[in-house]
C-alpha cells in the first residue's frame, strides 16, 4: 500500500466505500455488546480522559478508513455512568500545518469552563522525517471544539528526538505540568516534564530522574499521578526483551510506584517496574480522576503490528472496561468500576463441590456476561474455568496451588491471533483460594485476579455457538461459589447518537 492510500483522509472515501465499509462492519459476528468499539476502521489508544459538564468523555486514536494505523483522528464519546456511551462524532482532525499527518494521543484538563485537550500534532518535513509538535484544542460544554492556531510546544528539547508524544496534563496547586513520552538520541526512552501556569505557555522543566536509564528505545504514553501519598509513573516502553513470563506482548505497559516526583529536581525513587495486565491485548493506558476522587484507567484492548481476525471485517480493537486503581503492598490493583452493576441482568449461582471432575451447570453459559466464581478449601492441585466452551473451542483458566501459577489459555479459543506471539500467559499468584471476575464479551474477556491483584486482558474470537463455561478440579477437591449475570447490551454502534 503507498503511502496516499494508507494516509487517506475520510473526505476521499465515496458513500459507496462508507456504506460497504459500514456493511461489512455490521455483519461482523465479533462485535462487542458493552465496549467502546469504531464505527468502522481501526481504534487505538484512549485520549482525553475527563470529566467535563456532566459527563465523562473519552476520546480515542481513529483511523476511519481501514484496519490499519493510516492517518489518525480524535473520535469523541460521552457518557453519564461510565457505562452507557454516546457517540459524539469527530473531536480532532488532522488538517492543520501542525499536526496534517495525524492527531496522535494526548490528555484532557478542564479549565475556565472548558475542556483542554492537548496532543500531538504530527507532520513530515520535505525530507519525510517525523516532526512532533505538542498542540491544544479546546471543547466547550455544547461540545464544540477549536484547535488552537499554532502548537503550545513547537520543538523537540535539545538531547531527543522526535519521538516525543503523547502529554498527559495535570494540575499541581502551583502550576499545570505535563509528562511526555521521549527518546534521547542515544535511541533509549524515556519521559520528560514541562511546566506552565496558564496551560498555553510551557517551560521544559527537565527529564523525570528514574533509575531506568535502558530501558526500551521509547516511552509512550506516560502518566503521572499520586495515590495514598506515593507516586505512580505509568508509561509504555517499546523494546524490552521478553524475560521468563514478563513483557511477553510486542509492546509493554505497566509503572513505577515510588516518593512523590520531586518537583524541583524531577528526582523519582522508586520500585521495580511492574506490568500492568497479564493478558495478550492492553496498550497505551490513561487514567483520570473523577469528581468522586477516584482514580480510574482505560486502556487499548490491542497491540500495534499484528493481524487481527476482525481486520477482514472492516473494523479493530476496542476500548477496555473502566478500572479503578488503588494501592495494595506497593503494588496498583485494578477493579471493574461499580457503575457496571448497571448491565447486570438475568442472576445464576452455583454452589458445589468439585473432586477432580469438569463441570457445567444449567444456565450457566453465554457469550455476554459477567462472572464471579470463587475456589475455596481446595486440596486439589489445580483449578479453574473454561469459558466461551463448544465441542472443539475453549478459553481456558487454570491455577496450579503448587506452583503457584495462574495461566490465560486461548490456544484454543477459536480463531488464532497472531501466534508468533505465543497463546498462552501466565504469572505468579499466591493465594491459597481463588477468586475470578470475569467479564466476557462477544470477542474479548477481561479477568480481575483476587480483586484485581493481577488481570489478563486479552481478545478471543470464538465460534457464536460456544457458549459453554465448566469448571474443574484436578488431582482433589474444591469448594465452587459462582455468581453470573447475563449483561445488557451497551454500546452505541450509531454515528451521532445523542
Ligand atoms: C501508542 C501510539 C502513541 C501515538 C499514537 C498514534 O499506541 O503509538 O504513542 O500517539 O499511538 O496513534
Amino acid at each position: 500500500m503507498n503511502r496516499e492510500q494508507k494516509y487517506r483522509r475520510l473526505e476521499q472515501a465515496s458513500p459507496e466505500e462508507m456504506s460497504a465499509l459500514r456493511k461489512k462492519v455490521e455483519d461482523s459476528g465479533w462485535r462487542q455488546t458493552y465496549h467502546i468499539q469504531p464505527i468502522t476502521g481501526l481504534l487505538n489508544d484512549p485520549n482525553g480522559f475527563a470529566y467535563f459538564a456532566g459527563e465523562y468523555h473519552l476520546f480515542y486514536q481513529w483511523f476511519p478508513l481501514g484496519t490499519y494505523h493510516g492517518l489518525k483522528y480524535w473520535y469523541h464519546t460521552a457518557s453519564k455512568d461510565l457505562v452507557f456511551w454516546r457517540n459524539a462524532g469527530i473531536a480532532i482532525e488532522p488538517r492543520d500545518p501542525h499536526d496534517w499527518y495525524g492527531a496522535y494521543s494526548g490528555s484532557g484538563i478542564v479549565k475556565d469552563g472548558k475542556l483542554h485537550l492537548m496532543y500531538t500534532g504530527n507532520t513530515r518535513d520535505r525530507d519525510w522525517n517525523r516532526r512532533s509538535f505538542q498542540c491544544m484544542a479546546v471543547m466547550d460544554a455544547a461540545g464544540a471544539v477549536t484547535k488552537l492556531p499554532e502548537p503550545l510546544i513547537d520543538h523537540v528539547p535539545e538531547g531527543y528526538t522526535e519521538h516525543f508524544r503523547d502529554p498527559k496534563v495535570w494540575k499541581d496547586p502551583d502550576l499545570y505540568r505535563c509528562v511526555i513520552g521521549a527518546q534521547r538520541e542515544d535511541a533509549t526512552g524515556t519521559a520528560v516534564m514541562y511546566e506552565s501556569s496558564d496551560l498555553l505557555n510551557w517551560r521544559f522543566a527537565g527529564e523525570i530522574k528514574t533509575g531506568l536509564k535502558h530501558f526500551g528505545y521509547m516511552w509512550e504514553c506516560p502518566d503521572y499521578f499520586e495515590l495514598d501519598g506515593q507516586g505512580v509513573l505509568l508509561f509504555c516502553p517499546q523494546g524490552i526483551e521478553p524475560q521468563g513470563d514478563r513483557f511477553r506482548n510486542v509492546y509493554q505497559s505497566g509503572y513505577l510506584v515510588g516518593k512523590p516526583l520531586n518537583r524541583e529536581t524531577l528526582d523519582f525513587e522508586h520500585g521495580a517496574f511492574h506490568e500492568l495486565d497479564r493478558g495478550f491485548d492492553f496498550y497505551a493506558p490513561q487514567t483520570m480522576e473523577d469528581d468522586q476522587g477516584r482514580r480510574i484507567l482505560v486502556a487499548w484492548m490491542g497491540q500495534a503490528e499484528i493481524g487481527y481476525p476482525t481486520d477482514s471485517h472492516g473494523w479493530a480493537h476496542c476500548l477496555t472496561l473502566p478500572r479503578t486503581l488503588e494501592l495494595r503492598d506497593g503494588k496498583l490493583v485494578q477493579q471493574p468500576v461499580r457503575e457496571l452493576e448497571k448491565l447486570r441482568r438475568e442472576r445464576r449461582e452455583v454452589q458445589d463441590t468439585l473432586t477432580n471432575e469438569k463441570k457445567s451447570y444449567a444456565g450457566v453459559s453465554g457469550t455476554a456476561f459477567e462472572l464471579i466464581c470463587e475456589f475455596a478449601d481446595v486440596n486439589a492441585e489445580s483449578v479453574g474455568i473454561e469459558f466461551r466452551a463448544g465441542e472443539t473451542e475453549r478459553t481456558v483458566i487454570h491455577y496450579d496451588f503448587e506452583r503457584q501459577i495462574l495461566t490465560f489459555d486461548r490456544s484454543e479459543a477459536g480463531e488464532r491471533i497472531n501466534s508468533k506471539y505465543g497463546s498462552t500467559r501466565s504469572c505468579r499468584v499466591q493465594t491459597k483460594s481463588l477468586k475470578l471476575h470475569l467479564f466476557v464479551d462477544t470477542s474479548s474477556v477481561e479477568c480481575f485476579i483476587n480483586d484485581g491483584e493481577e488481570v489478563f486482558t486479552s481478545r478471543i474470537f470464538p465460534h457464536p455457538d460456544s457458549t459453554g463455561i465448566r469448571f474443574f478440579a484436578n488431582n482433589g477437591s474444591a469448594g465452587l461459589k459462582v455468581a453470573k449475570w447475563d449483561l445488557a447490551q451497551a454500546v452505541n454502534d450509531m454515528e451521532g447518537n445523542e
